[in-house]
């Protein structure tokens, strides 16, 4: 550090309080210098008049009196010596410990200004100098005015006043508040002061240590700038926020929440979170955020998928989707709770389930009057009209066995009728087995899809292989129906998309589950894209499986050929009807 030695404070820069006083020479000190010295002269005093006044030992007396005033000489002499070096030690511990001061003073980091009883600045250290941008010669002797802006200087002269008559000795001004500075420039700037009084040579002086507290402020409102953003950040968030200590209880309850559980923030602030938590709950929740607390994970769902349920202030409970944080701060570990109010969600979830529920009944409804219908019509088409036709077919060979023979014109008539009858009986079958094979109801499933199979070769020319591995499948009707239709739609399927060159379709029933499987060699699929608007036949499979209580898998890729695997169970009991 720069010695300051070489430019002395002017005297009445000095803080005069904390110079020391030199030693001065007092009736103690006389005293104990001269005592001694005075018993030496008067004992050589009394030798010498004794000596001449008595006459005995005379020589000896005087040679005493002359030792004692030697003594008493040298005595004074070195007496003299000390006092003189203890005044020379005195005063040069004054001028060091001046120079302290004055060095603390100048070297000082803070400002430091004194003023004298008119308020006159009298001492301006660098750092003030520094702080306020004038020169110490431009403030030395001018009101401490000059520092402080116009609109303050009323209030702080009768501040200043006020404190000069107070009998404290040091004191900060203005308690904590911040007062304001001006610095040469116009600048004003925040500014921390505390004040000392002290006398000097009769005249009060006042001392100010100042504190440029700029950068605090600014901290400081930044700080409250950025708690005031973060507050309306989670006032207005629409989740309901809520942090909890360590000890789980609430620090933050933002206005969201004070909405959703029916509590004012005055009232939730440090209440236990378990207010807002079914009793039945309350332990498992606070097991649950203490575990969380120790996986060291930083944010996670509550409870996996599940919801857990929040308990207003009015006693109602209310499903909540929440998620869980937490965060390590300078006071402690804690939590914060981000919940969704899910009454609504959950009630329209129940109510999309309950409408799936009755869609899937009508489905089946549907499913089963359009199989009862189809089969009606096909039963009607074999035994009505295919019956009919044939009955007509064998009168029209009866006719045609009648015709003279040389009526060439209604042989070949006949001959047409013939021809055209047989059509239309092969169509009306035709027809009639599209509309439901009539012996999937006469003679069984898997008769039935034989039939499905050999017509599938004959019509699209690809090999397939039939598997069942027990012929007694027992299934119901509406089973043996689902069956049926699952594997004609597989097969169509196969013949519109698959360029398959080989299919293999295997049934099996094994531990009361019904497994079929269609499996191609064709060009695959992509059964993750989305599905085709006018696409049904997939979801229709879906849809027999889901209501016989079983499900679809497809395996397919581009390239991979396709597999369709449906499953349901089948009870043992169950009685084909
Ligand atoms: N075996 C298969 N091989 C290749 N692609 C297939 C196969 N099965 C289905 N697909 C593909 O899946 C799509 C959906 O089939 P889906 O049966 O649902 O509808 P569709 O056959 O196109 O029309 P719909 O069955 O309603 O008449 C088909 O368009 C086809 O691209
Ligand atoms: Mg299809």
């Amino acid at each position: 550090m720069e010695s300051r030695v070489d430019a002395p404070l002017r005297r009445n820069e000095l803080p005069a309080s904390d110079a020391p006083s030199v030693p001065r020479l007092t009736a103690g000190p006389l005293f104990v210098v001269f005592a001694p010295l005075l018993v030496l002269v008067a004992a050589a005093a009394i030798l010498g008049v004794a000596a001449f006044t008595f006459g005995w030992h005379r020589v000896e007396m005087l040679v005493a009196a002359a030792l004692a005033g030697v003594v008493a000489g040298t005595v004074a002499a070195y007496l003299l010596y000390r006092q003189v070096r203890q005044r020379q030690a005195a005063s040069s511990a004054l001028q060091s410990v001046t120079a302290r001061v004055g060095d603390i003073v100048e070297t000082a980091m803070d400002p430091i200004v004194a003023i004298d009883a008119k308020q006159r600045i009298v001492l301006f250290n660098p750092a003030a100098e520094k702080t306020f941008g004038w020169p110490r010669g431009a403030v030395i002797g001018q009101s401490v005015d000059k520092l402080l802006p116009e609109r303050f200087r009323e209030r702080h002269r009768a501040h200043v006043e006020r404190f000069a008559r107070t009998g404290e000795t040091v004191r900060r001004m203005g308690g904590q508040t911040v007062l304001t500075g001006l610095r040469a420039n116009g600048e004003e700037f925040p500014i921390e002061a505390s004040i000392s009084k002290h006398v000097e040579d009769g005249q009060q002086l006042l001392t100010v240590i100042f504190r440029e507290v700029s950068d605090r402020v600014r901290a400081e409102r930044l700080i409250a700038r950025r708690e005031a953003r973060l507050s309306s950040i989670l006032d207005s968030a629409m989740d309901a926020i809520i942090t909890v200590d360590e000890r789980q209880h609430v620090v933050i309850f933002n206005k969201a929440a004070e909405a959703m559980f029916g509590c004012s923030l005055n009232e939730a602030l440090g209440a236990p979170l378990a207010w807002f938590i079914p009793e039945r709950h309350r332990e498992a929740h606070a097991e649950h955020v203490r575990k969380f607390g120790d996986t060291g994970v930083a944010t996670r769902r509550m409870s996996g998928q599940r919801l857990v349920t929040g308990l207003r202030r009015n006693g109602k409970e209310f499903p909540i989707d929440a998620s869980i944080s937490q965060l390590e701060g300078p006071e402690g570990r804690c939590f914060t709770v981000v919940l969704r109010d899910v009454s609504e969600r959950v009630r329209v979830e129940g109510e999309l389930r309950h409408s799936k529920e009755e869609l899937r009944k009508l489905g089946a409804a549907v499913n089963l009057a359009r199989e009862q219908e189809q089969s009606r019509i096909a039963r009607e088409l074999h035994d009505e009209l295919a019956q009919t036709l044939t009955a007509l077919q064998m009168d029209v060979v009866w006719c045609k066995a009648r015709v003279p023979e040389n009526d060439a014109t209604a042989a070949a008539r006949h001959a047409k009728m013939e021809a055209m009858l047989k059509d239309a009986v092969a169509a009306t079958r035709r027809i009639a087995a599209g509309l439901r094979p009539l012996m999937l109801d006469d003679l069984g499933l898997v008769p039935a899809v034989d039939w499905l199979v050999e017509g599938f070769t004959q019509r699209v020319g690809i090999p397939c292989e039939l598997v069942v591995a027990n012929n007694d499948l027992r299934l119901s009707g509406p089973q043996a129906t689902a069956v049926f239709r699952i594997i004609q739609e597989s097969l169509v399927n196969i013949g519109k998309h698959a360029r398959a060159s080989q299919v293999k379709i295997s049934i099996a029933r094994e531990n009361g589950l019904l497994t079929i499987g269609v499996v191609d060699d064709g060009i695959g699929f992509s059964p993750q894209d989305p599905r085709k608007p006018d696409s049904y036949g997939l979801l229709g499979l879906r849809e027999r499986a889901s209501l016989l209580g079983g499900d679809v898998e497809i395996r397919s890729a581009p390239g991979r050929g396709t597999c369709v695997v449906v499953r349901f169970p089948v009870s043992t009991t169950q009685v084909p009807s």
